[in-house]
């Protein structure tokens, strides 16, 4: 069996808790360190960009649902493939939400490249946001340096929806694999943001090079 097949701490914690994938818990710990998801003023909007099957967009509406009152928050997503919308109304640590949380006007999905204008222009029209969120990685070739230029590639262009699409003082969590000019992106969120740095979350698998980089504060 490949190390990656079998099932971790991570994997059946996501399991037990009803959430598709382990990657739940990088979000959940960011959440947790930096208060991503923190009440303020007005309507809450997220934009999450490479959510499929979906966990990080379950764990933002489950925590938005319990934090924000009905039409208090807005959430945002997209990516090449569909969500696992059977996640939408389960149970998760005793708690059972009376709707699918997948429904309802406080959610948009679109199925599509975030590279491409059309995907572009429907998540920016309905912006602004308070928080970006971007787990969008490449299918992997084992080639690292092929990899990581693609995972940049992505990174940027959340970088790219968080400078056109953050409020001021908004937030950006997003993963980037290590190497190449990923350093020049850090450098280019600095820019951009009151606090840049990077993150690795403690479920991230110690042998990946993924990590993630942080914008706190956009100018
Ligand atoms: C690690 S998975 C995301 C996991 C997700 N955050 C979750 O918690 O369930 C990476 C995702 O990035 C998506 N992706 C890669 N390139 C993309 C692109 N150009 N446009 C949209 N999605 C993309 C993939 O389809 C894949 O679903």
């Amino acid at each position: 069996m490949a190390r990656y097949e079998k099932p971790d701490y991570w994997t059946l914690r996501a399991k037990k808790e009803g959430y598709p994938a382990r990657s739940v818990y990088k979000l959940k710990e960011a959440d947790e360190k930096f208060g991503l998801l923190k009440p303020g003023g007005g309507v809450f909007r997220v934009l999450d960009l490479g959510a499929a099957p979906g966990s990080w967009t379950l764990y933002v509406l489950r925590t938005l649902a319990s934090r924000f009152q009905n039409g208090r928050a807005f959430l945002a997503a997209a990516d090449l493939a569909p969500l696992s919308r059977e996640y939408g109304n389960r149970e998760y640590n005793g708690h059972v939400h009376g709707r699918d949380l997948f429904e309802g006007d406080h959610f948009f999905f679109m199925q599509g490249d975030i590279t491409s204008q059309a995907v572009r222009d429907a998540l920016v029209s309905r912006g602004p946001y308070d928080l970006v969120i971007s787990d969008a990685a490449p299918a992997t070739t084992g080639n690292r340096s092929v990899d990581t230029f693609r995972s940049l590639e992505l990174a940027g262009t959340a970088a790219d929806y968080a400078a056109s699409s953050l409020r001021p003082g908004g937030n950006l969590f997003v993963k980037v694999f290590q190497g190449g000019d990923a350093p020049a992106l850090l450098k280019k969120i600095r820019e951009q943001f009151t606090t840049g740095k990077s993150f690795k979350p403690a479920s991230c698998r110690s042998e990946s090079f993924e990590t993630y980089y942080l914008g706190l504060g956009k100018k």
